[in-house]
């Protein structure tokens, strides 16, 4: 596991878009697995610049998102659908039929489940899964947990990700209580692994993370067991980690 930390936020959004930037000039038609939450805006911020500077072409590259919300249609604000149009994919060239996201709206969430992960095997494998993590280490929507679930599948979210997540909604009873979430099994079968965590009230998550035992009750604790997992962290994140465990850039 390799840990960048940056300045702050604005530096680890930079640092981020290079590296998604990076493999799409590499690869042009590379798979991304793509993440919500606060903590990647500004990544695609960096990007929809440089897809403005004519930096970087979306034509050929294909997107899986890590998750969505049970039950809420995608033209509601608060939906993942409406965050990835509305953060990157309106602002890019990407093609429609190339975006994935879980239809938490679909009448049969097994069938929908199966044929995410089925999609994404058909198709190779993801290139670089961006994650964010939450307060609780969740990564995309994999709650603390007596076990680890392999593939995507329908979640009961936890009580503290409900209210972590009730800063976006009117109300703590409009946050839908269950999701549809790409597995550990689902992620790790990504090439590459970008996690970006922010701010002091991440520190924590990002300790158990880098020395915890390997716990389903911390799902990011699993990622030490993939074998290319880069951390890029602002320096509010790494305050519990040791200087010599970590490049500041
Ligand atoms: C949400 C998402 C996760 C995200 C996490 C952290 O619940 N499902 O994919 O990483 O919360 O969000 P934030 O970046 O806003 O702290």
């Amino acid at each position: 596991m390799r840990i960048l930390v940056c300045k702050n936020y604005d530096e680890m959004s930079k640092k981020a878009a290079q590296i998604i930037s990076s493999q799409v000039i590499l690869k042009s038609d590379s798979i991304l697995g793509l993440a919500t939450g606060s903590t990647p805006i500004g990544m695609y911020k960096n990007l929809v610049d440089m897809y403005n500077k004519g930096e970087i072409d979306f034509s050929e590259v294909k997107t899986f998102n890590l998750d969505e919300y049970y039950q809420l249609p995608k033209d509601n604000i608060q939906s993942y659908y409406y965050f990835m149009h509305k953060n990157l994919f309106n602002h890019i060239n990407i093609k429609k039929e190339n975006i994935n996201i879980p239809n938490g709206m679909n009448g049969d969430v097994e069938i929908e489940c199966a044929s995410y992960d089925e999609a994404i095997k058909n198709i190779g494998g993801v290139d670089i899964q961006v994650l964010g993590i939450g307060n609780n280490a969740h990564i995309g929507f994999n709650e603390p947990n007596d076990a680890f679930i392999k593939n995507t599948h329908l979640v009961d979210l936890k009580e503290s990700t409900i209210e972590a997540n009730s800063r976006f909604f009117d109300s703590i009873d409009d946050v839908p209580k269950k999701a549809v979430t790409m597995g550990i099994g689902s992620i790790f079968a990504s090439k590459k692994i970008m996690l970006l965590a922010s701010g002091e009230c991440k520190a924590e998550a990002v300790y158990n993370t880098v020395y915890g035992d390997v716990t389903p009750q911390v799902p990011s604790s699993i990622l030490k067991f993939h074998n290319d997992v880069i951390l890029i962290i602002d320096e509010a994140a790494a305050t519990k980690l040791n200087k010599e465990d970590y490049k500041l850039i």
